[in-house]
């Protein structure tokens, strides 16, 4: 796409840019400008090898617009700041397809594949074909038309003869380019199909952030990007982080007397076509693809990929086997359900069928009950799946489910299993509806829900699930971290008598833990000496360690920031709460709440007599660090330093760690892969956005 020379003068030019003002770019310098930033983004978004850091990017991002909200009329359609929709997708347009997106035929194994094969050779009458094959993506398909070197016209499949247009929401994914020099080779219009796919990094964390809002988890990265297409807002679909391969021209206009100097045309093959959509600044398997003659080597190609499918930042259901030649591809032509020139390959499944036994219902250390749907134990990618969460009342409700129901279960990559849907179709009758219980099923005291929420809840606070999962929580590695002590012991401890509470941590009764089987001397004595130990934990962890609802470890750092001693809370409104980093209505409420309550705070002041650290000791022994009252937040993959690492590094000079973006936020660091915290962050010209290393130098400085 940008030779050598090409790359210098542009990252050149962009030095130059940043050294300016809107006011000292000239008009005749914006294309110049608009250039240098696609540059950017091919080598952001396709390449995944920028050569500026996210800071710089952001300023010249801004320069343009600036430059360009100055001078309106030198705005293009092209231009990389009109990706941004400002405006809501009213309804989506049904479009015509300029030639039918089939579908394609599938072979499961070696077998299959020979036979395909065979057959080609047959139709073709030739004795040996070459193979074109390249990974088969697990997405959602779209179509894109480019006019006169401009994308006009992006939509679903659909039915494969119309699908709806998306033109707004697939401008916001970067890696597809809004422009591209097709006339370089002499074509006006082509339409181009791919796959709109999220890597299984952005899948982790929009579940992730999922999870944080109490919203059930999306299945599966297919499912995430297809979803996306159609969404009314398309800033929503910037956030999703999504990307894009390009894997086939499927119908082009070209000037008559349009001749390639070295008389080469790229589109005489199906890898040339490949190549050629790489050199426009398109993602395409360019690097994934291989090209082979005969039949075996594209098993052994299939085989080899179908291995090594995990080490993939993405996932891919299979491999899609082309005949190359587009002569050989129109001999063989086509059914009305696929091409004859091309079949896809597909990896061993990990989707399983399985049947929904029953439904148990737990109880969570802040109440929340939770159904469990009960399996009949079926391997899956390498488990074994006996039980999956199933959420709440209204996923079961969405997925349809009912006991004795068929389900279909799946498991994407690393991730948890889900069930993707139930089979009604397989109903004999005899299912039955899940019924929700109208009690704790432990305490059997009423549960509640809020109507903001779709968790039901025991609030009996003495109720014995939340009782023990609170001291499971208590002990655990990123609270109190008492090593040894660990989710069974606070089990069997509470089920013989020996643990009522959390205080009861620090008054065990040793001689009686000692009569246990299992106990030693020497796991007594590593016991007393991690519970004796944790007293000295830092006033976050405590806080944490609370199990507050709505209060994770970021936020418990900046509670424990905030005062001297912990029984300063008891003093604080929710208004004063809502003035702290990150603390918003529903999380100042709670924490109001939970210092206001009686029982609360008669076991803080049990804790305090056994000796735990009450006080916040950095905020008494106040090291004026060169970061003091600073912000910082994480996100991406950082290379040289572990995540909590980076945060020690910027709180022993002061430093606060936030959990989200805001005005409030002095610093972003930015690593690998970093998605919508980052984006989020670049809309916010007051946060400084800083990579690992000038994060490094910064806290060197
Ligand atoms: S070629 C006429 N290549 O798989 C050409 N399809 O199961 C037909 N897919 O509808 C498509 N990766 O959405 C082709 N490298 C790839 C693909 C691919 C994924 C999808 C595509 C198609 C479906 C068929």
């Amino acid at each position: 796409m940008y030779n050598k020379e090409q790359i210098q003068l542009l990252q050149k030019r962009s030095l130059d840019f940043l050294s300016q003002t809107a006011e000292t770019v000239p008009l005749a310098a914006i294309p110049d400008l608009r250039d240098v930033l696609r540059f950017h983004e091919y080598r952001y978004y396709v390449l995944n090898e920028p050569l500026l850091s996210d800071y710089e990017y952001d300023r010249l991002y801004q320069l343009l617009q600036r430059t360009e909200q100055a001078n309106p009329g030198s705005v293009t359609s092209d231009s990389p700041t009109q990706r941004v929709g400002s405006s809501l997708n009213q309804n989506f347009v049904t479009v015509q397809h300029l030639v039918p997106m089939l579908s394609l035929d599938n072979s499961y194994n070696a077998e299959d594949l020979t036979d395909f094969d065979r057959k080609a050779r047959e139709l073709s009458g030739l004795d040996s074909i070459e193979y074109c094959i390249e990974p088969k993506f697990d997405g959602a398909s779209i179509s894109l038309i480019y006019e006169n070197d401009q994308l006009v016209r992006a939509a679903t499949r659909g039915d494969g003869v119309e699908g709806e247009d998306i033109t707004t929401n697939i401008k916001q994914i970067r890696s597809i380019p809004l422009s591209a020099a097709f006339s370089k080779y002499g074509i006006r219009q082509v339409e181009i199909r791919g796959e709109i796919i999220m890597s299984k990094q952005s899948f982790a964390k929009y579940n992730e952030l999922l999870a944080s809002q109490n919203l059930p988890p999306l299945a599966n990265p297919r499912n995430a990007a297809s979803g996306s297409l159609r969404m009314k807002d398309p800033r929503e679909v910037a956030e999703r982080n999504l990307d894009a391969f390009l894997y086939h021209i499927s119908y082009f206009v070209r000037d008559t007397n349009w001749h390639n100097a070295d008389s080469h045309d790229p589109l005489a093959s199906h890898s040339g076509s490949l190549k050629l959509l790489w050199d426009l600044g398109f993602r395409s398997p360019e690097k994934e693809k291989r090209v082979v003659k005969g039949i075996q080597p594209v098993i052994d190609y299939c085989l080899d990929f179908e291995a090594g499918r995990d080490n993939l930042p993405y996932e891919i259901d299979g491999m899609v086997v082309k005949a190359d030649d587009t002569v050989v591809q129109e001999k063989l032509g086509m059914t009305s359900h696929h091409p004859r020139w091309a079949i896809a390959f597909k990896f061993k499944a990990r989707q399983a069928t399985t049947r929904l036994r029953a439904i148990e219902f737990q109880v969570g250390r802040t109440g929340a009950v939770t159904p469990v749907a009960k399996l009949d134990p079926v391997y899956l990618g390498g488990v074994t799946v006996s039980s999956i969460s199933v959420h709440n009342e209204e996923y079961i409700r969405e997925k349809d489910l009912k006991i004795g129901d068929a389900v279909l279960i799946e498991r994407a990559g690393d991730v948890i299993p889900q069930i993707v849907k139930s089979l009604p179709e397989l109903r004999d009758g005899s299912e039955e509806i899940i019924l929700f219980p109208k009690n704790c099923p432990v305490c059997k005291s009423e549960l509640y829900k809020e109507e903001t929420e779709a968790v039901w809840r025991c609030i009996n606070i003495e109720c014995e699930a939340q009782v023990v999962e609170k001291m499971i929580h208590f002990v655990s590695k990123d609270a109190m971290d008492i090593k040894s002590f660990g989710e069974a012991n606070v089990r069997k401890f509470y089920e013989l008598g020996l643990l009522q509470d959390i205080p009861g941590i620090y008054q065990l009764d040793y001689e009686q833990i000692g009569k246990l089987e299992g106990f030693g001397k020497k796991s007594l004595d590593n016991l007393k000496t991690a519970i004796e130990a944790s007293k000295k934990q830092p006033l976050h962890r405590l806080i944490y360690a609370l199990g507050i609802r709505f209060v994770g470890e970021t936020t418990a750092k900046t509670l424990a920031n905030s005062v001297e001693n912990l029984f300063d809370f008891t003093g604080k409104t929710e208004e004063d709460l809502l003035q702290l980093e990150d603390v918003g209505v529903k999380v100042a409420r709670s924490i109001f709440q939970f210092f206001q309550n009686e029982q609360n705070i008669d076991m803080l002041h049990q804790l305090e007599e056994l000796g735990l650290q009450m006080n916040n000791e950095k905020k008494a022994a106040v090291v004026a660090g060169a970061l003091t009252g600073q912000t910082f937040l994480f996100t991406g993959t950082l290379s040289k330093l572990k995540r909590s690492e980076a945060e020690a590094l910027a709180e022993a000079q002061g430093g606060v760690i936030v959990s989200g973006v805001s005005a409030k936020l002095n610093y972003l660091v930015v690593g690998e892969d970093a998605g919508s915290k980052l984006e989020k962050a670049k809309k916010i010209h007051t946060v400084k956005i800083l990579t690992e290393d000038e994060f490094l130098q910064l806290i060197a400085n």
